[in-house]
């Protein structure tokens, strides 16, 4: 006994993967589950992983210092693993979150076991069910001290690429942080490309089968993704059954698990934009509105154009790969407004490196991400970038032709408008925000500033005088 080099509590599908993925790496694993009948179910496929049934037999059977990693659904049940575990662990030991915690609840969980002496990390892992068993991508928030205890097992476990895809992010909430940011972009991206799929749908009338064959070209380029991997892969499928493809059986009404919504509420506490995401969020929350929508579907409407130029297939091409580069500017720009407001001081160039291993959002787009980093580690925002400024001007006219023909069509794409008014507004000198001013000082004395001399004024604006 004690010769354990990790424990893991909670066998879901994450945590089953992850212990493989260890053991497969010659590391010595107990597990812990609430739910008993699990555990002996997995430890029976995998008798080398060592099955404990009490809490206390499983934090005895561990190597000290102890590293015992939570897998358990993000929220109140961590919290209640930590009670439980506080009973049996000492000074010294390390404790890993790898859920997907809130990053606040993150700080707030750092704060309290350092102060009982106990080691506290918040690691964001990425990679879905697969990743976690083959090389996820890894992003550890903590003390140096405290990752120095696992960071040879970490950094063991996740994707290689130029190195491990684990790496310290910074301090306390710093690792759920940039886990929170990349599954923002995840949505932006996922939802950009839905719009794609609808636009060649029902705009270009192309069957699943033709979207398929455009996507994989695109994949094939500069836009090559994961996300456009698999974005191929579930447009090849069929229904067995019917033999209709399996994605025009699904129904409209996605779901969430809410780190898409972190991020943009997130992005308005720091007052930073973040448009394509929001887009990305509030697009999963009207289709939820299922219901709703064939009601007012069946209402009368005005009669659109009925379909897109062939040329706008061409043009899709642009729009996709503009509104992509935008969604990682704003979830980048966002990254460093949290780095100096929760001082974290995130590694920027290392965060475009791992997350091109292992992790959904791998894109062949994190190369001149990291290049432009490389370039000007203060870089405000990607859309200033030299290279990509270029690239988005290049893209630019065939994005607007999209937008304006989907209009035309009535057909939504939030997702890729919002990067395309994000753009517009990024680089305008002069937003009508005065007018805005103007209003809430005649409504609510809120005053304003001038553009000709300093100081606070305001207007009494129902007065005609002055
Ligand atoms: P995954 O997506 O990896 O399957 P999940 O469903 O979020 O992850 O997490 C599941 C794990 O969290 C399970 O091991 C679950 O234990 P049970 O098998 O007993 O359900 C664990 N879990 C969830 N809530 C828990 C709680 N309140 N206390 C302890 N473990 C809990």
């Amino acid at each position: 006994m004690q010769e354990i080099d990790l424990g893991l509590i909670g066998i879901g599908v994450m945590g089953q993967n992850l212990a493989r993925n260890f053991l497969r790496n010659g590391y010595s694993i107990a597990v812990y589950n609430r739910t008993a009948e699990k555990t002996r179910k997995f430890v029976s496929n995998y008798p080398e992983i060592s099955g404990l049934y009490s809490l206390e037999e499983f934090v005895n059977s561990l190597r000290r210092p102890r590293r015992i990693m939570l897998m358990v659904t993000a929220g109140p049940a961590v919290d209640a693993t930590i009670l439980d575990l506080e009973k049996y662990v000492s000074e010294g030991d390390v404790i890993l979150d790898g859920g997907n915690s809130f990053f606040q609840d993150t700080e707030r969980r750092c704060q309290d076991l350092s102060a009982r002496h106990l080691y506290y990390l918040g690691v964001g892992v990425s990679g879905g069910e697969e990743g976690a068993l083959n090389g996820p991508c890894i992003m550890v928030g903590g003390t140096p001290e405290a990752y120095d205890q696992v960071s040879k097992m970490l950094t063991d476990v996740a994707a290689k690429v130029e190195g491990s895809c684990c790496q310290l992010m910074g301090p306390r909430g710093a690792g759920h942080y940039v886990k929170m940011v990349h599954n923002g972009i995840e949505y932006a991206v996922i939802q950009i490309l839905a719009e794609a799929y609808d636009l060649l749908l029902r705009g270009a009338r192309f069957s699943p089968q033709q979207i398929h064959d455009v996507f994989a070209e695109w994949n094939t380029s500069e836009m090559n993704s994961f996300l456009m991997e698999i974005a191929t892969a579930v447009l090849d499928r069929h229904d067995p059954k019917t033999n209709s493809p399996l994605v025009s059986l699904i129904l409209d009404s996605a779901k969430q698990k809410g780190t898409g919504k972190w991020t943009s509420q997130n992005s308005m506490e720091l007052g930073i934009p973040t448009p394509t995401i929001d887009a990305a969020v509030s697009a999963r929350n009207l289709s939820s509105l299922k219901t709703e929508r064939v009601t007012a579907a069946n209402l009368p409407r005005n009669l659109q154009k009925l379909t897109i130029g062939s040329h706008l297939v061409e043009n899709l091409r642009s729009a996709v790969q503009a509104s992509i580069i935008i969604a990682y500017a704003q979830g980048f720009h966002l990254m460093r407004a949290a780095s100096k407001e929760y001082r974290y001081g995130l590694p920027f160039v290392e965060i475009a490196r791992i997350w091109k291993g292992g992790c959904i959002i791998r894109a062949r787009l994190l190369d001149p991400i990291k290049e432009a980093f490389e370039r000007e580690i203060d870089l405000q925002n990607l859309i200033v970038d030299p290279n990509f400024n270029r690239v988005l001007r290049g893209l630019e006219s065939d994005w607007r032709a999209v937008t304006a023909a989907a209009h035309e069509l009535g057909i939504p794409i939030p997702a890729v408008d919002a990067s395309l008014d994000y753009f517009d507004g990024y680089r305008t000198e002069r937003l009508p925000a005065n007018f805005v001013q103007a209003l809430r000082d005649y409504f609510g004395a809120h005053g304003y500033e001038r553009v000709d001399k300093t100081g606070q004024f305001h207007t009494d604006w129902a007065s005609r005088s002055d």
